[in-house]
Formats: structure tokens, sequence, C-alpha cells
């Protein structure tokens, strides 16, 4: 296709373009959410605005994740319907440009354009703070541009400072990238090699969003536990010493992280856990199947022993603590008996949440080329574990009813009149309560359960 089709002329000379808009939808983990803030927060001051309107959008740009099969495809179909928009804009006189970050990018780089010719831009995890320069190169000069190197410069000190949060509870990446290479897993060829954030620069970003009303902060990270950043001292510092750092800041309520490997949850962590206050009394840490066998061959380095023992090393430390975690069901070569390991394990730990895969082959990862089972009997094997997790779920959730909890509330629920927020275990809340009372930590009688949220009355002395 001809560039002058794939980039028609700008807008009609003498109309008034206004200030030019972009629209970012997020798909995958909370670190695409928190990357796509951070785009926002660039484009700002290229006279970008964000959209929550596609419609509207001068550049639409899809944050996406390569994690599963479902979640790359459903880009596609995405793309789709924003070159029919495109086409739409190019009618009535007005340039759109269509730009794909995240690990599709990463993962496909310029075979996207070659796919999908309505795509402009193509830009990977670790390149997105050029996004300004991008756009300003695209409109001067309409050739598609794929921009998916590993630049050697550090992408976080190149960003704006951290602007103001849409919530009162946010995400900060302190670490990306991941070198455990399980074997289904994608993230290490999308998101690169390990690196952790120095605390320093970490520090000042918390520190802006407490001085903007934040109150919550969620470290996040691929792995965020093997945080090694380097701290003031010069030492590199464990997530355990980033916490106990983070917590001196007035302000800030709450502190979480996520996602976690077993084999990096050190002393000094589940320590943090009994001794910091403000680190909340909630884990994920998936820990993917039980069988041992399926765990060496997806190259998980802990037997399902192990993570037992760990979950008892940190109930003891800290004997309220919701855990959460995913399980992948159906990898290859998974017998009955193996998937009945998974359920077991789950039943044993009685997890308050669980996200559960049917595994999905992904190019260049080592599972893809094993043999594998059939459609079929990974569906059936999610859906009965889907049911052992609901049932874990309700039983967590109904054990909080005539219990008053803390709930830091985040945002309006679905009906007039309600917020919505969370309890130190990661349930989500719903009460009614006036929209002032966002952002702020209140007491909140538990007086309903589902499998995946609570409802609850205000304590009358707290409104
Ligand atoms: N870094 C995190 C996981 C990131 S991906 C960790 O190590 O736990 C989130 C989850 O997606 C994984 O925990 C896994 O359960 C699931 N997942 C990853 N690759 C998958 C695949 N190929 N098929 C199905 N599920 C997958
Ligand atoms: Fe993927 Fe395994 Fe790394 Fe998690 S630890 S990101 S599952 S390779
Ligand atoms: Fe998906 Fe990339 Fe996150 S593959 S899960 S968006 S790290």
């Amino acid at each position: 296709m001809g560039q002058e089709e794939r980039n028609p002329g700008v807008r009609p000379a003498g109309s008034d373009p206004g200030p030019r808009k972009v629209h970012i939808k997020t798909f995958g983990c909370q670190m695409n959410v928190y990357d796509s803030e951070r785009m926002a927060e660039l484009l700002a001051p290229a006279g970008i605005a964000e959209t929550a309107d596609m419609d509207e959008a001068d550049i639409v740009v899809l944050n996406t994740c390569h994690i599963r099969e479902k979640a790359a495809e459903k880009v596609y179909s995405d793309l789709g319907r924003i070159r029919q928009l495109k086409d739409r804009r190019r009618q009535a006189g007005r340039r759109t440009i269509v730009a794909v970050a995240g690990c599709v990018a990463q993962a496909e780089g310029g075979e996207i354009t070659r796919r999908e010719p309505a795509v402009d831009l193509v830009v990977g995890p670790q390149s997105y703070h050029r996004l300004a320069d991008l756009i300003a190169r695209l409109e001067a000069d309409a050739l598609p541009i794929v921009e998916t190197e590993f630049p050697e410069e550090d992408k976080f000190a190149a960003l704006p400072a951290r602007a103001r949060s849409r919530s009162p509870a946010a995400f900060l990446t302190v670490q990306e990238g991941c070198d455990k290479f399980c074997t289904f897993c994608v993230v290490p060829y999308t998101r690169g090699a390990e690196f952790s954030r120095p605390v320093a620069a970490i520090e000042a970003e918390a520190r802006r969003l407490a001085d903007h009303g934040v109150r919550e902060i969620t470290l996040l990270g691929q792995n965020v536990n093997a945080y090694h950043g380097a701290g003031p001292d010069g030492e590199a510092w464990s997530l355990a010493r980033l916490i106990s750092r983070l917590a001196g800041i007035g302000g800030l309520e709450r502190l979480r992280y996520t996602t976690s490997h077993p084999c990096d949850m050190g002393d000094d962590l589940i320590a943090a856990h009994r001794d910091e206050p403000k680190l909340m009394p909630f884990l994920h840490l998936p820990f993917q199947a039980g069988s041992d066998r399926i765990l060496a061959a997806m190259n998980r380095r802990h037997t399902g022993r192990d993570y037992l023992a760990l979950i008892e090393r940190i109930r003891r430390a800290r004997p309220d603590i919701a855990l959460s975690t995913d399980v992948i069901v159906g990898f290859p070569g998974e017998t009955e008996a193996e998937f009945s390991a998974t359920v077991a394990l789950l039943e044993h730990v009685g997890f308050a949440q669980a996200y559960s895969f049917k595994y999905s082959p992904r190019p260049g990862t080592p599972a893809a080329s094993m043999a594998q089972l059939p459609e079929s009997v990974r569906d059936d094997r999610l859906q009965r574990l889907q049911a052992v997790v609901e049932r874990h779920q309700t039983s967590f959730n109904s054990a909080s009813v005539g219990k008053v909890v803390p709930v830091l509330f985040e945002r309006a629920g679905r009906h007039a009149g309600q917020l919505v927020g969370r309890s130190p275990h990661m349930q989500w809340v719903h009460a009614e309560a006036e929209s002032s009372l966002c952002g702020h930590v209140l007491e909140v009688e538990i007086r309903a359960a589902g499998a995946n949220s609570l409802g609850g009355r205000l304590r009358s002395d707290a409104a």
C-alpha cells in the first residue's frame, strides 16, 4: 500500500485543529496501566490532551499484551475497527496516527505494520519515553516507524516528573523485566532483562504522588521481589528495605507490591509483613502448578512442597495475610493426576483470590514446541478449577461479613451515591458515601459478600 493512502494529508488549510487528542487503550497487566499513565503525562507538554473517546482522537495508542494468544489477537480485531475509524476521519479531512505500544509491539515489531497497514508507529515498552518525538517525526514525514530496541538509557530517568494520579491508589513501577525464563512465558522476551530503578528515583516519585493526594502505592515489577536497586549508600537494596524507606513518607497510608516469584521471597520481605504496619496483609504469589514434574517442565525452580513451606512461613509472620495466586491448567503433557495436584494445592492453601489460565502456546517459548493437549481437555480443567477458586473466594469474602474493615475509597460506584474502595485484603467494598470521601480511609461494617466484592455501611462515627 502506498504512502499516500497510509498517511493521507494533514488537516485542510484554514480549519482550526484545536488541541490534539490522544486515546490510550490499555491491555494486560498493571505495568501496562502504569506505562499508559506515563505516556499520557509525557504527551501533555506537547499539547496533546487525553480523551476517553476514541472517535475524537488524533492519536490512538493501543498499549498491548502478548501473554496469551487471545490477548494478542484482540489487538488485531481492535486495529480492524480503528482502520475504519481512520478512514472515516480521513474523509472528514482529519488525520489519525495509530500507534501500537507494549508487549505485542516488542514481540512482533514490523510484522504489525505488514499485517495492519493502518498502523503508523510500533513502539516497545522500553522506548515509549520517546513517544512525543516519534509522533513529531511522523507528523513531519509520513513513513511508518518501528522502535523496539532495548536502549541503554534509563527510560524512567528520561520520563518527565510524575503528574497528578487519577486515583488515590496509584501504581509505581520499581522493577522491570525478568531473567527467570519460565518455559511458557513471553515476558523475558518482551520486557527484557531484569532492571531495578534506584531507590532515590522511586522515593521522589512516591513523595510526589503522596503530595498529590495518593494514599496507597502498589510497587510493580514483573518480578518485583527480585528488586535490587541502588540505594543512597551505593549498596543494592532489597524490596523490603525499599518498602521500609517508602513507609516513612507522610500521607502515604498503604503499600503493596506485585508480582512476586516464590524463589525471591527473602526473609526480610517476610519479616516486613510482620513489622511494617503500612504494608497491607495481602500477597500475590503465583505457583502455576501443583505437580513437581510440571513445575520442573515449566522451569519454575520450586516444588509444591517448597511453596507450601513458604506459605507457612509467611502465615507465621502475618497470620491474617490474604493470599492470591496465578495458576495455569493444561500445560503440555499435564495428566489428570497432575491437574489434580494443582487443585489439591489450591484446596490446601485456601486462596482469597486466584487467577487461572488455560495454557496458551506462545511463539518462541520452549513450551510452545512441546506436544500440546487438546483444547477440550484444557477447557474442561479450567472450568473445574474455576469452580474451586470461586468457592474459596466466596468463603473468604463471607468471613468478612459482620466485621468492620478500613476501606480506602478510590472512585464512584456503579450506583449513584456509592463509592468503591479496597479493604486491606484487596477486596472491593461498595458503600453509600459522599463523593468528597474519595481518597479517605474509612471504617465500613461489612453486610454482604459475593465471590468478587463486599457491600457495607459506613460506620456513623466515620462519615
Ligand atoms: N511475573 C509474573 C507473571 C506474569 S504473567 C510471575 O512470575 O508470576 C501473569 C500470569 O499469566 C502468569 O503468572 C501465568 O499464570 C499466566 N501466563 C503466562 N504465560 C502464559 C501462557 N503462555 N499461557 C497461559 N497463561 C500464562
Ligand atoms: Fe514469566 Fe516466569 Fe518471569 Fe513470571 S517469572 S514473568 S511467569 S518468566
Ligand atoms: Fe502482558 Fe506484557 Fe504485562 S505480556 S502481562 S503486558 S508484561
